[in-house]
């Protein structure tokens, strides 16, 4: 059985004033289901310090452990704050950024070498969607952003479909379930059966406690990455409660 996993991005949200938000999070929850708050990097020490059994994973990291990289971050510093996951390959930093499969491949590998578990995002575009590309997007990202070596510890995949991020809209549970059991197969394919029945596959975009419950039914989702409603208790508790319940 794959432990259900409800992950937090906080994007570049946060001053130390949210920390609240996060203890309170952390009061409301009972430890049966897995619970991640990723804040940004300035947060990443003091969060693991007030989290009790909730993990804190960072938002991105450098490929190299260290050296003349102004304003990055390594995996190795996420650790040495307390981080147990890092985000990589979030459309953001994909777009933002120019990200591409390569680099978050090379970002995951560093950050298996520190310790840490990735949550590595995939997802198409409405563009590509509507080419009915979204398959072989999914399928792109996955052989090009994913090292050997994945275990069901230190990889974990969210499917964020772009246009869903932060507009309120949502793919149908048919949408979801396609492509989450598509990365599924892809997974054992390419890792065996095993390693590839036990990597949790998380959905992400525009999850709310209003959709959670529906979103949670679907096969293969092991749970959900949350940008907007991770930020305040009484958003986020919900979802953990209907992940549980699921
Ligand atoms: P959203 O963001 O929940 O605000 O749509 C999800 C994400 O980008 O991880």
């Amino acid at each position: 059985m794959r432990r259900k996993l409800a992950a937090g991005n906080w994007k570049m949200n946060g001053l130390a004033a949210a920390l609240d938000e996060l203890k309170a999070m952390s009061e409301a929850n009972g430890g049966e289901t897995e619970v991640l708050i990723c804040p940004p990097a300035t947060l990443v020490a003091q969060a693991a310090s007030v989290a009790g059994k909730i993990a804190i994973g960072g938002q991105d990291c450098h490929a190299k452990t260290s050296g003349a990289h102004t304003g990055d971050v390594s995996a190795d510093m996420l650790k040495d704050a307390g981080a147990s996951y890092v985000i990589l390959g979030h459309s953001e930093r994909r777009t933002d950024h120019g990200e591409t499969d390569e680099d978050v491949r090379a970002k995951t590998r560093a950050a298996w070498d520190a310790g840490l578990s990735a949550v590595v995002c995939v997802g198409e575009s409405l563009s590509q969607r509507e080419a009915s590309n979204t398959l072989d997007i999914i399928a792109g990202q996955l052989a090009g952003s994913l090292p050997d070596g994945a275990t069901g510890h230190n990889l974990v995949v969210a499917y964020e479909p772009i246009w869903a991020i932060g507009t309120g809209k949502v793919p149908t549970t048919d949408q979801i379930g396609e492509v989450h059991d598509f990365m599924r197969a892809k997974l054992e394919k390419r890792f065996g059966e095993g390693v590839g029945r036990s990597v949790r596959l998380l959905y992400g975009g525009s999850v709310k406690p209003g959709n959670a419950d529906e979103i949670f039914a679907v096969s293969n989702v092991d749970g959900a990455l949350v940008g907007g409603a991770s930020l305040k208790a009484a958003d986020f508790v919900p979802i953990i409660e209907a992940l549980g319940a699921s």
